[in-house]
């Protein structure tokens, strides 16, 4: 079966995040929503018919995760990620970032410190302060248009750390972190006790030239100093269902953790979010591998575009997801010019890319989960702004 992709659908009444923030967060709303990361795609029909089938027994009272939920999820990472897990160790949380809040309370105390590489996902650093911990950060550097870690600040760094998370891959850079560079991390943390957090949720969208590693796949030492945090919900476009899990392989560690969010009562999730991630992670490969040469084909239109009229902005290619760091550095705009040049002049709800960090500032991320035909009228709207600027 050949999946549509090119298909507009209209999420307007749906109370869709994407656009009713538009008005709140960006002060208009004829913006081109292209922010949030959720995709504009149709959610794949086997969800949609795993979700109906539910709602025909018209009893929506509580929920049990079903055995095929864990045996999915066993499957799926072993096929997929070569991570060979049993059912103890998989922990169900409603969603990885309140799951890294969760990992702030369980595994450090107030005041201590914890690691991230910025510029990264906003939520790691908000989960860290939110629970009155300190941010430490070990910065990314940029070499051949690529992220790459600085492993001697890393070391530096990590030492007064209690926790360090880990964006893999990462996000907003797209960057596939390789087993040698894994390796070296997972060394070092092991070298002072350090536990790791591997956030894996754009590890399914790893696009065609490239192959993710998990991190708790490299060794049995590395798997038990490592908690994974995963979902179906970015792959397949059901974030909104609110369905995640942990891969806690240290029965210790994962106690630490169950103390939390069972004392927190947030293990049991909605009636929708077990059946949906089995029918993810059993019925979705031909659907996920024409979804990934969809988003490979909207990457590679937006670098020939961007490389051919819109030579003063650079970028960092995508080895993951359809999340693009674009760098308008050149510019040399103040980062309050280069948000409203974006918004009011080119119509384009992007991400401030200094919400990820300082080392973000001169960047916008833009996400490509849409339509070529909307993916290409955004790119002409940033065209004309250039133009009449
Ligand atoms: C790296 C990363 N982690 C977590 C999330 C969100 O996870 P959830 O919706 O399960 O809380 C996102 C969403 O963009 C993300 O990019």
């Amino acid at each position: 079966m050949n999946y549509n992709f090119d298909e507009i659908i209209d999420r307007k009444g749906t109370d869709a995040l994407k656009l009713e923030a538009l008005l709140p967060r960006w002060g208009r709303e004829d913006l081109i929503p292209m922010w949030i990361a959720d995709m504009d795609f149709r959610t794949p029909p086997f969800i949609v018919n795993a979700v109906k089938k539910r709602i025909q027994c018209e009893v929506f009272g509580y929920t049990d995760k079903p055995l095929a939920w864990y045996q999915s999820i066993i499957n799926w990472q072993k096929r997929r990620h070569h991570l060979n897990i049993t059912k103890e160790m998989i922990c169900f949380v409603p969603g990885v970032v309140p799951a890294i809040v969760m990992a702030m309370e369980a595994f450090t105390n107030v005041g201590d410190n914890v690691l991230i590489q910025p510029p990264v996902y906003y939520p790691f650093e908000a989960a860290i302060r939110n629970t009155s911990r300190k941010v430490v950060t070990n910065p990314l550097l940029i070499e051949n248009g690529q992220y790459r870690i600085n492993f001697e600040d890393f070391e530096e760094k990590v030492k007064i750390c209690k926790l360090f998370i880990l964006c893999n891959p990462h996000n907003p850079g797209g960057r596939v972190w390789t087993r040698e560079e894994l390796q070296k991390l997972a060394d070092i943390c092991s070298k002072y006790q350090v536990l790791m957090i591997s956030d894996e949720i754009h590890a399914d969208l790893t696009l065609p030239s490239h192959q993710h590693t998990s991190l708790a796949s490299l060794s049995k030492e590395v798997a038990m100093n490592c908690v994974t945090f995963s979902s179906a919900s970015k792959t397949f476009n059901m974030a909104g269902l609110a369905s995640a899990y942990a891969i806690i392989p240290n029965p210790e560690v994962r106690q630490k953790f169950l103390d939390k969010t069972v004392g927190y009562m947030l293990t049991d999730g909605n009636i929708f979010a077990f059946q949906t991630t089995v029918a993810a992670y059993e019925e979705g490969e031909e659907w996920l591998s024409q979804l990934l040469q969809y988003i490979q084909g909207n990457i590679n239109f937006l670098l020939q575009y961007v490389d051919k009229y819109l030579p003063k902005v650079k970028y960092l290619i995508p080895q993951a997801s359809y999340l693009v760091f674009l760098d308008f550095r050149e510019l040399g705009l103040s980062q309050e010019e280069l948000v409203s040049f974006c918004t009011n002049k080119a119509h384009l709800a992007l991400v401030d890319g200094s919400v990820f960090g300082k080392e973000g500032t001169g960047f916008m991320r833009i996400n490509l989960a849409s339509p070529r035909s909307v993916i290409e009228k955004a790119l002409n709207q940033l065209k004309e702004a250039f133009s009449n600027n």
